[in-house]
């Protein structure tokens, strides 16, 4: 459920952000103007809520990530000696001595997000608690949560002061904002590529991760040499999970056909939104904005307008439905006479 809970704030995030890439991109062109800064204000209200909730929601994960892959966290944190974890904000893991090179952390962080621990001491289980096969990589992990922690972090700054620009009535008029917001859904879809491989990469080298023992104290249960001894029986190492009966070129066969696929669904997406931006919004809208219809000069309540645009609609079909069949039918024509 955690995870679930964070992959679809990430969801709401990436649309948010297109909405708003969108809008930003109309009132810098200075089209659309009333259809845009409604659109944009609303998805900046899901985004603020949904990347302060992505914050929380990954801290709560990070906790679960602790409790059932203990390597994974570790990896992610380049945390390789047991014992009060330091967050590190920059660094370049170093497997080969075990250590983070030109690291900047932040002395006892770790502690405080894996247990709540505000001492800032408690110590965190790290890689030297594994054997050498039962270790993620070290690189990836660690460069790919980095960048989605990043990105969060930048999207709740970003938002925030969105927000602030937006209560004292400036935001539309700061182009570097508006220019900020066009490009920042890259970074929104990076960041959920970047957790997606921290999270697959770092589960590594299991497919199926066995489960962890925890002693009563704390600490994690080792073997007679020190490094977890894995339960192997109810557990698949990614090295065991090559299919016997789906031949490598089938499989290369396939990954191809999907890429190819692929590709032309994104070609096609492109062209097809490339002219819906171009187009804009319906006339519907702008000629409900043009005919000074929007009382509070367009930022009223998505239902009201949605009421409205129904209304619009239903008079529309209704007025186009007594054209037709006053026009088809002469036995009705003459009824409705
Ligand atoms: C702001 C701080 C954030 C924290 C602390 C955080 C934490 C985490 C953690 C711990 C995982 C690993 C899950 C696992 O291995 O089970 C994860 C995965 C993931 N995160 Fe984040 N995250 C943050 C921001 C974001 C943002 C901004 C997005 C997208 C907009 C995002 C999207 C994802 C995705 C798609 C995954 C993969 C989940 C899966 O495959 O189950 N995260 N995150």
């Amino acid at each position: 459920m955690h995870r679930l809970t964070h992959v679809l704030l990430g969801c709401f995030i990436t649309g948010a952000f297109f909405v708003m890439s969108i809008s930003a991109y109309y009132v810098l062109r200075g089209q659309h103007l009333a259809f845009a800064r409604r659109s944009f204000t609303g998805a900046l209200v899901l985004a603020t809520v949904c990347s302060i909730a992505v914050a929380f929601s990954g801290h709560r994960q990070a906790q679960n990530v602790y409790k059932t892959q203990p390597a994974k966290l570790a990896a992610f944190e380049g945390h390789y000696e047991t014992g009060r974890g330091d967050l590190t904000l920059f660094g370049i893991p170093n497997p080969t001595e075990e250590r983070v090179d030109y690291a900047v952390t932040i002395p006892g962080a770790l502690s405080f997000l894996v247990f709540d621990d505000f001492t800032f001491s408690e110590g965190v289980v790290g890689l030297d608690k594994f054997a050498e096969e039962d270790r993620p990589p070290a690189l990836i992990p660690f460069v790919t949560w980095r960048l989605m922690v990043g990105i969060g972090t930048f999207n709740i700054g970003l938002t925030l002061l969105a927000c602030v620009f937006w209560w004292r009535g400036s935001l539309f008029n700061k182009r570097w904002l508006m220019a900020v917001f066009v490009v920042a859904f890259v970074g929104a879809v990076v960041a959920n590529q970047a957790g997606w491989i921290a999270a697959e990469v770092g589960r590594q080298p299991w497919i199926v991760h066995p489960p962890v023992e925890w002693a009563d104290d704390g600490s994690i249960v080792t073997g007679p040499d020190g490094v977890v001894a894995y339960d192997e029986s109810v557990a698949l190492r990614t090295a065991d999970g090559v299919s016997k009966a789906v031949a490598a070129e089938q499989v290369l066969g396939s990954i191809i056909m999907f890429g190819l696929i692929y590709t032309l669904l994104f070609i096609v997406w492109v062209i097809v939104l490339n002219h819906k931006i171009h187009h804009g919004p319906d006339d519907i809208d702008e000629d409900a904005d043009l005919q000074g219809d929007v009382p509070d000069g367009g930022l009223r309540g998505f239902f009201a307008a949605a009421i409205d645009r129904a209304g619009r609609r239903r008079s529309m079909t209704e007025a186009h439905g007594s054209k037709s069949s006053r026009g088809s039918s002469g036995e009705n024509s003459g009824g409705d006479a």
